[in-house]
């Protein structure tokens, strides 16, 4: 009966927007909404700035000296093993001294086909994949895991498989269907859901993250039939042409928590005008020219200039190694220290104001109480900085130590980024 009753007001629901004129249907349809992030506090990744540093250079494939430090004596996961051995083991090495202190990584409730998974949104990558039950149950844990089986409009996309690995050497990989999803009330029928039938043991153990959705261009999704590359659209691609504005929005604040906004621009979040830049988007990153970069009030020159995009799915700003270089000699008793993979400082330092460039007209300021991402000892007295350099890899990633000073609006409609200054914190 009850079932009856369903598709009854399913079907009346239909009707009336199918008489809807198509020029109303439109406005009625163009809306915004907003999502929260919470904090994750089971985050077994990323939890301090060692493991931060390696999961933004593997992310982007970056080599060099630090990697092969790091390789010795961490063990990698190789995630295809991972999900089928299903061991108890943990990372090593990685559990912070200060989770509260660094909020590596935030989740947001997500709707798949009447299911509700926390995701993690990430505008460095273009997957939208979840834990499944396709997965083994030990791998599975307290997972929420997606059951394609459950869900009346799911479609198996006949031969569809994905891949893609990150930072840590995480990664997930299995099968790719279409089913609604619903974000902050807002529904994409056909959407491009990919099924993991493994994942890595990271994942595995991070029980509060159910899988991500991909926020950078859709030519990054890694969905393939086999033989070649088949990318599918994002969840932003698909519900870009019913928003009022075709944007989202990061808001985060200093604990890491905050919300995602897609459809509007809260002027209330930031100080002043929104700053507009260009985006290269060839590389399928939120891609810009970044050539200065000021410490305290003085600005400079980055000599190497290398081009920056903005990540919500890394953690720390990773800037030019002469960037990150002058940044602390500015900083009393900051040295960059090959053991713990980056620059340190005591916890008390005076940190100067940093700003970077965002293309050729604004300058994204990071006021120096923000700076730091985490002590390195239980003691407090020696900090990891959420500045670091990217030895000389050929790229900066401008992750969330940026996005706590700067809120951020990714425009797909003409493919720019927009900034404005957060309100200071105590
Ligand atoms: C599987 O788990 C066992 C026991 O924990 C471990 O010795 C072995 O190396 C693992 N295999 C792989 C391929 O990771
Ligand atoms: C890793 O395993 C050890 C030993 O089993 C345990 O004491 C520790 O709490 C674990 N760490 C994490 C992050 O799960
Ligand atoms: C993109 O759109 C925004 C919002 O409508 C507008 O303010 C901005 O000037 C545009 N930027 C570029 C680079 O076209
Ligand atoms: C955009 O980026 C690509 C590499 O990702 C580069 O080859 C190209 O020159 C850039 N275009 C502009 C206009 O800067
Ligand atoms: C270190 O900082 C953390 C987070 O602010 C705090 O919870 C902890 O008590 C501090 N430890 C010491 C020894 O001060």
């Amino acid at each position: 009966m009850a079932t009856l009753r369903l598709v009854f007001f399913v079907t009346l629901l239909a009707a009336i927007v199918l008489a809807a004129p198509a020029s109303q249907r439109r406005t009625i349809q163009k809306r915004s909404f907003k999502v929260p992030r919470s904090l994750n506090r089971n985050h077994p990744r990323g939890l301090n700035g060692a493991d931060a540093m390696r999961k933004v250079f593997m992310k982007y494939n970056f080599k060099g000296g630090f990697i092969s430090a790091f390789k010795n004596g961490e063990k990698f996961d190789d995630f295809r093993v991972a999900a089928q051995n299903g061991s108890a083991s943990n990372s090593s090495g990685t559990v912070a001294a200060n989770p509260e202190d660094n909020a590596a990584l935030f989740l947001s409730p997500v709707d798949i086909g009447g299911q509700t998974l926390n995701l993690d949104f990430d505008s460095g990558s273009s997957d939208l994949w979840v834990f499944s039950t396709d997965l083994p149950q030990r791998a599975i844990g307290q997972h929420t895991a997606f059951d394609a089986s459950k869900s009346a409009n799911f479609k198996v996309m006949q031969g569809a498989q994905f891949s893609i690995s990150y930072g840590d050497g995480s990664g997930a990989a299995g099968t790719v269907g279409t089913d609604t999803v619903t974000i902050g009330g807002v529904s994409v029928q056909n959407q491009a859901v990919e099924l993991a039938n493994a994942v890595s043991q990271s994942f595995v153990q991070d029980t509060n993250t159910d899988g991500l959705v991909g926020l950078a261009f859709s030519q990054l999704n890694t969905v393939n039939d086999g033989q070649q590359k088949t990318p599918q659209k994002t969840f932003f691609d698909n519900v870009m042409g019913d928003l009022d504005m075709p944007v989202f929005t990061a808001d985060l604040d200093p604990d890491g928590t905050g919300v995602y906004e897609f459809g509007k621009i809260d002027a209330t979040k930031f100080q002043g005008e929104m700053a507009w830049i260009p985006v290269n988007a060839s590389s399928g990153f939120w891609q810009f020219a970044s050539t200065k970069f000021a410490v305290g009030d003085q600005v400079m020159d980055n000599p190497t200039a290398s081009d920056a995009i903005a990540d919500t799915g890394t953690s720390l700003l990773l800037v030019d190694q002469a960037v990150a270089e002058a940044y602390y000699s500015q900083v009393q008793g900051a040295q960059n220290n090959a053991q713990v993979g980056g620059f340190i400082y005591p916890c008390d330092a005076q940190l100067p104001d940093m700003s970077v460039a965002i293309g050729d007209t604004y300058m994204a300021k990071i006021p120096g109480n923000q700076i730091t991402f985490a002590a390195v000892d239980q003691a407090n007295t020696t900090c990891f900085g959420g500045v670091q350099g990217n030895q000389g890899a050929g790229l900066q990633i401008f992750g969330d130590t940026m996005f706590k000073a700067q809120f951020v609006a990714f425009n797909g409609g003409n493919q720019s980024l927009g900034f404005g200054e957060k309100p200071p914190v105590a």
